[in-house]
């Protein structure tokens, strides 16, 4: 298991006006998934713009313990020479993803398609995530998995890959993209065409890049919000060039600061603007939030534009639930949105937060609670009761989240007190430079 660092305390304190062009680092879910189709493909691929935070850098050296040849050629810049599908090698170390339930979930999938046997496993805080759930599918393909989890999770276990992987028809029993991803990437090993049919549409990163490496799929809509996806199996993939863009999910924190801190008017460069990801813009613009969407453009495969943001008066809303996939990593700090909105938020359907790097719907609350925000849950619903000013003074107990290690910071920046944080070291597992950017930008950080 990933030892736990030394914790890092750090506060926020009110700031004054943010100003300036920043780009935040690339995407989480594109990096992983860059790195695993790469190594699945038979050749040499490249990644520019890659995601170097330890979350990626765990799947980067599980890819590596599986037999491909992973190097890093400059900042953001990797090459990766893949061993194709089902072409692992059964990795000597246990794969160790640290606080990575993605990077996990992913790897175990790709594994599973593939005659091999690995050990799985994390830190304090993946132990403590459910795994069977995506294991489930993978039995059914014709993997085995031996479970001994003790710490409330099912980690640490031993995966053993289907020898002859069998094609399903799988619908997720949760919108789950890691779900949905574990399933396509073991239904590489198995022939004939795997399904999967999801309710709920969620980030669509995976059939994307599958499309790129030059498998078949075929994307249609399904119901009112949903997708059905068909793989063919056993493609032989070739190598490709990926270029990452700046990921929504942490360019959310610098774009939420800048809103609630008065005067503040920055851009953020070359945002991923894909819809299934999308979610808090549209909620924020809802909320009567001032963000412009310049220069559109198409990089990569993926639509990116910059984004510039100025501090607005907000106002609180309702948030269906059929918006929660496309947002679902974004919850706490909206919440921080909401505790300066005039008037109620109320979140819906946040079931699925129960299981994140922390139980975030709980964390989330006490985050507000400690600092004077009046907040309640009801069933999956978070209830955000918003004034303009928000009192803060608390120290947020972050649970090993960085996302909500990073809320609480931007909460400070605008509160009349400040805001602390038990442990800002988890940040690095998204967001590598997270301080020094938003000091780049004004923010009071210490
Ligand atoms: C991710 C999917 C989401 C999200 C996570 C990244 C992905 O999880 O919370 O940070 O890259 O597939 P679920 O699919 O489990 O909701």
């Amino acid at each position: 298991m990933t030892h736990a660092p030394a914790a890092q305390p750090l506060a926020a304190r009110r700031s004054g006006a943010l100003k300036g062009r920043v780009r935040v680092p690339g995407d989480k879910s594109i990096s992983h998934r860059a790195l695993i189709l790469a190594a699945l493909a038979v050749g040499r691929s490249r990644i520019a713009g890659l995601l170097e935070g330890e979350d990626v850098v765990n799947t980067a050296k599980a890819m590596q313990a599986l037999g491909a040849r992973v190097t890093r050629e400059g900042e953001g810049a990797w090459s990766i020479h893949g061993t194709g599908v089902s072409g692992f090698a059964e990795p000597r170390e246990v794969l160790d993803f640290g606080n990575s339930g993605t990077g996990c979930r992913l790897v175990m999938g790709a594994v599973a398609g593939c005659p091999i046997m690995a050990n799985f496993d994390g830190d304090a805080s993946l132990r403590k995530r459910p795994m069977r759930r995506v294991l489930e599918p993978l039995v059914r393909m014709g993997a085995q998995a031996v479970l001994r989890g003790s710490g409330g999770g099912d980690l640490p276990l031993t995966l053993i890959g289907a020898r002859d992987p069998r094609p399903i028809v799988y619908e997720p029993p949760a919108a789950s993209a890691q779900l949905k991803s574990a399933v396509l990437l073991a239904a590489l090993g198995a022939p004939g065409t795997t399904t999967v049919i999801e309710k709920e549409a969620t980030r669509d990163h995976t059939e994307k890049m599958l499309g790129h490496f030059g498998a078949q799929v075929t994307v249609t809509p399904h119901g009112e919000h949903g997708r059905r996806i068909a793989l063919r199996g056993q493609p032989e993939l070739s190598p490709a060039e990926i270029r990452v863009p700046a990921d929504p999910s942490s360019a959310a924190f610098p774009l939420a600061a800048a809103l609630l801190v008065p005067g503040s008017d920055i851009v953020l460069e070359g945002v991923m603007l894909n819809p299934l990801r999308t979610g808090l813009l549209e909620t924020l613009r809802e909320m009567g939030a001032a963000i412009e969407i310049l220069d559109r453009r198409n990089d990569g495969g993926e639509d990116v534009a910059d984004l510039r943001v100025r501090a607005s008066a907000l106002r609180g809303v309702e948030v269906p639930a059929a918006r929660a996939p496309s947002m679902i990593d974004e919850y706490p700090v909206l919440a921080v949105a909401a505790s300066f909105a005039e008037g109620l938020t109320r979140m819906r359907g946040l079931h699925e937060l129960r299981v994140k790097e922390s139980d975030r719907l709980a964390a989330t609350a006490a985050m507000l609670r400690v600092n004077g925000v009046e907040t309640e849950i009801e069933g999956d619903d978070l209830i955000v009761h918003g004034r303009p000013r928000a009192p803060g003074g608390g120290v947020v107990a972050t649970h090993m989240d960085h996302r909500l290690a990073m809320s609480a910071l931007v909460m400070g920046l605008a509160s009349d007190k400040p805001v602390g944080v038990d442990d800002a070291a988890f940040i690095a597992t998204s967001f590598p430079g997270f301080t020094d950017l938003m000091h780049g930008l004004g923010a009071d950080l210490a």
